[in-house]
């Protein structure tokens, strides 16, 4: 019987200890810990800090004299980041193989967690895929895009041994100014929210375990694009009406789809600075959000309380401040003082021992989670997941999906193979401007680190039309002066059928991409004003991360491609869309203005509808380049009549809206079908309209398909004046395409 017994112990000994939860395995060991050892848990530093040569490193060299003061002394809980550039991933597996070493000679041997900004593909692994920014794959109105990009990520990430993935970005686009727009899912709340999910979701995997699934990253928690002047890190002002409605709603829903972590807005909303803003950070964020994770700061932003901000008089208040708002991580990045100033912050009681053990317990629980404390190598199982021939299919189909037709006068397109183009324009030749930001590098600006298989349009057109039928006045990247050369741009179209104008802007990430001016550069706009007069037919293909002002140049030219920053395949899909090898099926996820007084968003009040008559010289309206949703097929869709499952609804009945949509063109078309929603009257000025969902379809030449949505209560909802989420009783309408119904909620 004892034996019996001693049988079952043994038996169901690994059951019990598997049992224990991942927060109870982090309390006990937070119990364990020093307050040295806590303090560290919460220091992030960058890899300069443990690099020979600091930051003057290029090749990934860890000094180990360094590694061990910030691994052993300081106890850091998680390094990020590279100095200059990407790394092949034997080099990743080396970095993290010597810190994790170093991690297990220390008392409690606590993991060290590496955090990396994988924003459209793992950017600091060489040859890793890139896909298209976040402001193209809105535009693919494609959620499997979204989610597989995101998948094929935290493959290429967890491969190179790095399991903490700073994405997605869920601020919302609403300042087309911004240096970092192509990093959102662009203007719309909905749009931006079931992305962003979709993102997230794929990420995690329903919980971290798997070696396909990286920690994901929400940012920058909140408000951090709809800075003023459309500066990067300058002050924001936004009522708390507003951020509730535009900016929290994608964070609500991320952090329920499970994500791991938040990061914080560097910059000030309302004069204070999100970095010590305890009411967002952690009445808003942590308690009425629920989120348990880890919240981190960004680059460098606690010290900056003092430095930039002026709201702390000393380092250590700064510290005091973010700490005691709620912040559980300082990516310092590039010393200790942190630690130290915590340190001596909690020993004069500025800041609670309560407050240090909640923000260690979340860091822990994300280690375990991450099955960090089994095994915090990088996996071997992890490793086939690099570089898959799958993934560029897939970054093709997503850039393909991306391509926005905003303009096609006369149905220039598609190309025949036979016509004879000029290729003209600084991106022709360029491959930075086809990815931007976050690509091998930081700035996405140096094409050295780029895979040596990516293609200029110049060479995906060549591939395409055939080398005898197309000629060229460009030279390689995108500042080299032939590029603007107009007398030979004039010489070389007397000879073709068309001139395909490839302008827009270089990558760039962050403050470098601060701008004065939207419209495009002034030697830009010469070149096509120029090409424009040789009588050609121009086709304009913009590659660039955020509306560049083409208002002048838009009416003369024939056809008009919105190719944004689209990753690895960005060539292969214009030229596919230019000659009809793909039916382009995208829409704007933003509203493309015409000038910078007349920045007017799609969900725009009824007083920017029609604005007083007697005084409104400019025109007034929504009245954009192209607006919100446009997007160009070459089929025709035709949309039945609404069908609604009933007149009204109350309470929580759902609305069911049907209709038949019905390729009548000639050839096969995916399309999106998107529902807009209008409260007639409320008692905060209603939006003339507001994306409530969307569906993309795939059509053939005469093929119909009926399409449903349902709809409750809370599509329907705003923020009212108390800053509750309410949905109103009254009429609503309904729109899709040219169909409107009307409905009422009681
Ligand atoms: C950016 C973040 C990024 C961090 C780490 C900051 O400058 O704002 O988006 O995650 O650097 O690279």
């Amino acid at each position: 019987m004892k034996k019996i017994l001693f049988l079952i112990m043994i038996l169901s000994g690994p059951f019990i200890l598997k049992a224990q939860t991942d927060e109870q395995r982090a309390q006990s060991l937070l119990k364990k810990m020093t307050l040295e050892e806590k303090v560290g848990q919460m220091t992030q530093v960058t890899f300069a800090v443990i690099a020979k040569g600091g930051w003057a490193d290029t090749e990934g060299i860890v000094d180990p004299v360094a590694l061990k003061k910030a691994v052993t002394d300081y106890h850091v809980g998680s390094i990020l980041n590279v100095n200059a550039h990407a790394f092949a991933m034997e080099k990743w597996h080396e970095v993290i193989t010597k810190i994790q070493d170093e991690a297990k000679t220390t008392r409690l041997k606590i993991p060290v967690i590496y955090g990396l900004d994988g924003m459209h593909g793992q950017t600091y692994t060489l040859n890793s895929t890139l896909f298209p920014q976040n402001i193209a794959i809105a535009a693919s109105r494609n959620t499997q895009l979204a989610s597989g990009a995101a998948k094929v990520t935290a493959k290429e990430l967890r491969a190179s041994g790095v399991r903490w993935n700073f994405a997605p970005v869920l601020d919302i686009g609403r300042q087309p100014l911004w240096s970092r727009f192509a990093e959102t899912y662009g203007e719309d709340v909905f749009l931006g929210k079931t992305m962003g999910v979709a993102a997230v979701k794929a990420y995690e995997e329903d919980g971290l375990r798997n070696v396909t699934a990286v920690a994901s990253c929400l940012k920058h928690y909140l408000g951090y694009s709809n800075s003023r002047t459309g500066k990067d890190r300058t002050p924001i002002y936004l009522p708390e009406i507003e951020m509730r409605e535009y900016y929290l709603p994608q964070f609500r829903e991320a952090v329920n789809a499970g994500a791991s972590t938040v990061m914080i807005n560097s910059s000030e909303i309302n004069g204070i600075p999100v970095h010590a803003d305890k009411y967002l950070l952690t009445d808003v964020l942590k308690k009425e959000l629920g989120f348990s994770g880890v919240v981190v700061s960004d680059w460098e932003d606690i010290i900056r309380l003092h430095t930039r901000h002026n709201v702390a008089a000393t380092a250590r208040q700064a510290v005091v401040m973010a700490v005691n708002a709620g912040i559980d991580m300082s990516m310092v990045p590039s010393d200790f003082s942190f630690y130290d100033l915590l340190l001596e912050a909690v020993k004069l009681k500025e800041v609670p021992i309560s407050r240090i053990d909640d923000a260690v317990k979340r860091i822990l629980i994300l280690k375990y989670k991450l099955g960090l404390f089994d095994d915090p190598y990088p996996e071997a199982a992890a490793v086939s997941n690099f570089g898959q021939p799958s993934y560029q299919d897939l970054a093709l189909q997503a850039a393909r999906e991306s391509m926005t037709l905003l303009k096609n006068k006369n149905d220039i397109l598609p190309l025949s193979k036979n016509s004879k183009v000029l290729i003209a324009g600084p991106a022709a030749q360029s491959i930075s401007a086809l990815n931007g930001c976050w690509s091998y590098t930081w700035q996405g600006n140096n094409e050295e680190w780029y895979p040596a298989d990516s293609k200029t349009i110049l060479q995906a057109i060549i591939d395409k039309a055939g080398e005898k039928n197309v000629i060229t006045t460009t030279a390689k990247g995108f500042n080299d002066p032939a590029n603007y050369n107009i007398s030979t741009l004039k010489k070389a179209a007397e000879n073709v059928d068309l001139i395909i104008m490839c302008i827009g802007e270089d990558a760039y990430a962050e403050s470098p991409g601060n701008i004065r001016e939207m419209a495009l550069p002034e030697e830009q706009q010469q070149l096509v004003k120029a090409a424009l007069l040789t009588g050609k037919p121009v086709i304009l293909v913009l590659t660039e991360g955020r509306p560049r002002f083409i208002t002048e140049l838009e009416p003369s030219s024939s056809g008009i491609l919105m190719a944004y920053w689209s990753g690895k395949k960005t060539a292969e899909a214009i030229a596919d869309v230019l000659y009809g090898d793909y039916n382009p099926s995208g829409r704007l996820p933003f509203s493309y203005p015409k000038s910078i007084g007349e920045i007017v968003l799609y969900d725009r009040k009824p007083t920017e509808e029609v604005r007083e008559v007697f005084n409104d010289n400019a025109g007034g309206g929504y009245d954009p380049l192209f607006p919100f949703g446009h997007g160009l097929s070459y089929t025709t869709f035709e949309y039945g009549d609404l069908q609604l499952s009933s007149q009204s609804i109350t309470g929580n009945e759902k609305l069911t809206i049907t209709l038949k949509v019905k390729n009548t063109g000639s050839r096969f078309g995916d399309h999106s079908v998107e529902l807009y929603t209008r409260d007639m009257y409320a008692s905060i000025t209603p939006s003339m309209k507001r994306l409530r969902a969307f569906q993309k379809i795939g059509l053939n030449a005469g093929e119909s398909k009926e399409v449903s949505f349902v709809i409750d209560k809370n599509d329907l909802a705003f923020v009212n004046a108390q800053l509750k989420t309410v949905t109103e009783p009254g009429d609503f309408d309904v729109m899709i395409g040219d169909r409107k119904a009307t409905f009422s909620y009681q």
